[in-house]
């Protein structure tokens, strides 16, 4: 098993390049399942996630030959449906896009449940209710997700009663190669939602309105292979901004899009963060004394709920009192059990967290729950006194975050990575 060790205090200084876009890769590559073709995908982030996308594919008959270590070629002409590994789909709930794309190109699916961080109900009765307009017959059995339609998927026009990111994604999948046309209403608007418009146009679909929340998809008989470039991860260059502003210091955070974090950096001026734009990074600097804020977290552009166990970890020293209220997920506060245990006068109500700030929080054993709990963990320990040792890490914090370790070192965290075996004897990992 491996943890993390921080000792806190050190204030960071220097650059920060961020990877792709975990949430974008993943429709993407299930989304190439569509062509049968080759697509060459590039800027992919090096994170579990990622693997375990171009594992289920190749346990599916696809070929995928990694060119470095963030370009993939992807070869789909051989993938068969229906094959995909339990185990592995189980592991995240972007398995789900197995579903659009395998009816999409054969005409049935069968995905095993969806897996995936434990954060409340996370029911996927969006995705049925659009695929079941697209014609598609969908039942439940045995723990597999099975759909089949007998002739070709039909455009439709569909009307989502929540912004789903993930049912917005599985019917632009499974619509791009329906026969005629699909309007989705009230789509997600995720720039990652764009992002796979994008790929999917590039692989000659056609597809307009992404980013709104009205998209038209307009069917295609086929679609070919193509090269792509995925865009940055806003939820990685939030995290490193609520890393500085936690730590104190000043960080150059590149290889970004600003518009993309436009309602994280506003919410960061608020607490008294600097932050300077330019085209493609922003300059973050703070000393590390927050002022106190009110949060919503929304589908976008609201403020994003995968940023909300970090700036709760940010807000536990911040002076006054806080409050966040989770305005997307059922049940996204486990971890604050684990901040309390660092000294933090954190309570959660419902849907709303309280945040009491204190002086400082002190060093402590505590659990990465999820994945962006964990980054909530290593923010709060970068400013605690004492150390803070975090586990349960390469199931959570390595699924969405590339080198998170050694990025924070590299600008003078005093933060490592340690095997630890089960009689505790540890040995310095990186
Ligand atoms: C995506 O999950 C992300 N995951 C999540 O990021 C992110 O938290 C979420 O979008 C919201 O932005 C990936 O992209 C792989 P939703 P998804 O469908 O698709 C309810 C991370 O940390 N809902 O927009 O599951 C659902 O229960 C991960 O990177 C239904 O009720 O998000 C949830 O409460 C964690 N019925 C809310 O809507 C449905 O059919 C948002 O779900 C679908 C969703």
């Amino acid at each position: 098993m491996e943890k993390i060790f921080i000792n806190g205090g050190a204030r960071l200084y220097g650059d920060i390049r961020i990877d792709g876009m975990k949430n974008a890769a993943l429709p993407i590559i299930f989304a190439s399942i569509l062509t049968g073709d080759k697509c060459v995908i590039e800027n992919l982030p090096p994170v579990k996630d990622v693997s375990t996308a171009l594992d289920i594919l190749r346990s599916m008959g696809a070929s995928v030959r990694m060119l470095n270590k963030t370009t993939a070629e992807i070869d789909t002409a051989h993938v068969a449906a229906g094959i995909s590994p339990y185990d592995l789909v189980n592991r995240m709930r972007a398995s789900t896009y197995l579903i659009g794309a395998e009816l999409g190109r054969f005409g049935w699916a069968k995905v095993g449940m969806p897996g995936g961080c434990d954060f409340g109900v996370r029911p996927i009765d969006q995705h049925i209710k659009g695929f079941e307009a697209l014609g598609a017959e969908i039942f439940i059995e045995n723990g597999y997700i099975n759909a089949r339609c007998p002739s070709r998927l039909t455009g439709s026009s569909i009307y989502f009663d929540i912004s789903s990111v993930g049912a917005t994604c599985n019917i632009m999948i499974a619509a791009s190669v329906a026969e005629g046309t699909t309007v989705i209403d009230n789509a997600a608007r995720e720039p990652h939602i764009v992002d796979l418009a994008n790929f999917l146009n590039t692989c000659g679909a056609d597809i307009t309105g992404a980013g709104t929340n009205m998209i038209k998809i307009r069917g295609v008989k086929k679609l070919h292979g193509c090269e792509y470039a995925i865009i940055p991860d806003m939820i990685e260059a939030g995290t490193y901004m609520a890393a500085v502003a936690s730590a104190g210091g000043r960080l150059n955070i590149r290889n970004i899009i600003p518009k993309h974090i436009e309602s994280i950096s506003a919410k960061f001026l608020e607490m008294g963060v600097s932050i300077t734009e330019y085209d493609d990074y922003i300059t973050v600097s703070s000393n590390g004394r927050l002022n106190r804020v009110n949060i919503k977290t929304l589908p976008y552009p609201g403020f994003p709920t995968d940023m909300q166990p970090q700036v709760a970890a940010l807000l536990c020293t911040a002076e006054g009192i806080s409050t966040i209220t989770e305005g997307v997920c059922d049940n996204r506060f486990r971890y604050l059990e684990d901040l309390r245990r660092m000294g933090a006068n954190v309570s959660a109500d419902g849907r709303t967290a309280t945040i009491i700030g204190v002086e400082r929080l002190s060093g402590a054993p505590v659990r990465s729950v999820d994945l962006r709990a964990g980054a909530a963990m290593i923010i709060a320990g970068l400013a605690a006194s004492g150390t803070t040792i975090i586990e349960g890490i390469e199931s959570t914090l390595d699924r969405g975050y590339y080198d998170i370790v050694g990025k924070l070192r590299q600008v003078g965290a005093d933060i490592k990575r340690v095997q630890v075996s089960d009689t505790d004897a540890i040995r310095m990992v990186n």
